[in-house]
């Protein structure tokens, strides 16, 4: 099932997101496959619970829609369940990035080049590893969005005065995006 997007202006991308029990959150394995299908139809790479309207601590990243350019990422589909970043490497690197809850703004964004993580899978595994490249870049643009951030929150004063009124616009419903969004009003 197709889930509706939550766009910018949403009091739910704000919200810091709670953790959640696996062994008893209700219908979880539903969820992670509505997402998944949500993500793909809208052409994402990565794709967090607070965008489709839950403040739960859950992500899904799909690098295996980029894996014509990427192919080490064929049938790459990872599921973070409360996620934690341990460290994170000194050197940074910047890379452009969007989101589905911002359609049509993509901005440069300076973050840790690695980060040691942890989290549980789909199968309520718990995993600990270093990610490096973009899968670490897409893993913390969307654990930023469990902590009510968002992308454009981490750009110079500068460059959010240039997209303010696309933002504000956007806040009253006015967008255009090629998916379905949740009404903002
Ligand atoms: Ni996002």
């Amino acid at each position: 099932m197709i889930l509706p997007m939550y766009i910018f202006g949403q009091p739910v991308l704000r919200k810091v997101a709670e953790d959640i029990d696996f062994e008893t959150y209700p219908n979880l394995k539903e969820l992670i496959d509505n997402m998944f299908e949500t993500l793909r139809r809208s052409e994402g790479v990565g794709l967090a619970a607070p965008q489709i309207g839950l403040p739960i601590r859950l992500f899904i990243i799909d690098l295996d829609a980029i894996s014509e350019d990427e192919p080490q990422y064929k049938g790459y589909f990872h599921t973070f369940i409360n996620p934690e970043i341990l460290e994170e490497s000194k050197e940074t690197t910047s890379m452009s990035e969007g989101c589905l809850s911002i359609p049509g703004i993509n901005e440069s964004v300076k973050r840790p080049a690695k980060v040691l993580v942890n989290y549980l899978d789909e199968n309520g595994q718990e995993q600990e590893r270093w990610l490096e490249g973009f899968e670490a870049r897409v893993f913390q643009h969307e654990y930023d969005h469990l902590d009510g951030k968002l992308f454009v929150d981490h750009l110079s004063p500068f460059r959010k005065q240039l997209i303010k009124s696309k933002l504000l616009a956007m806040s009253k419903g006015k967008f255009s995006a090629h998916y379905k969004c949740k009404p903002n009003h």
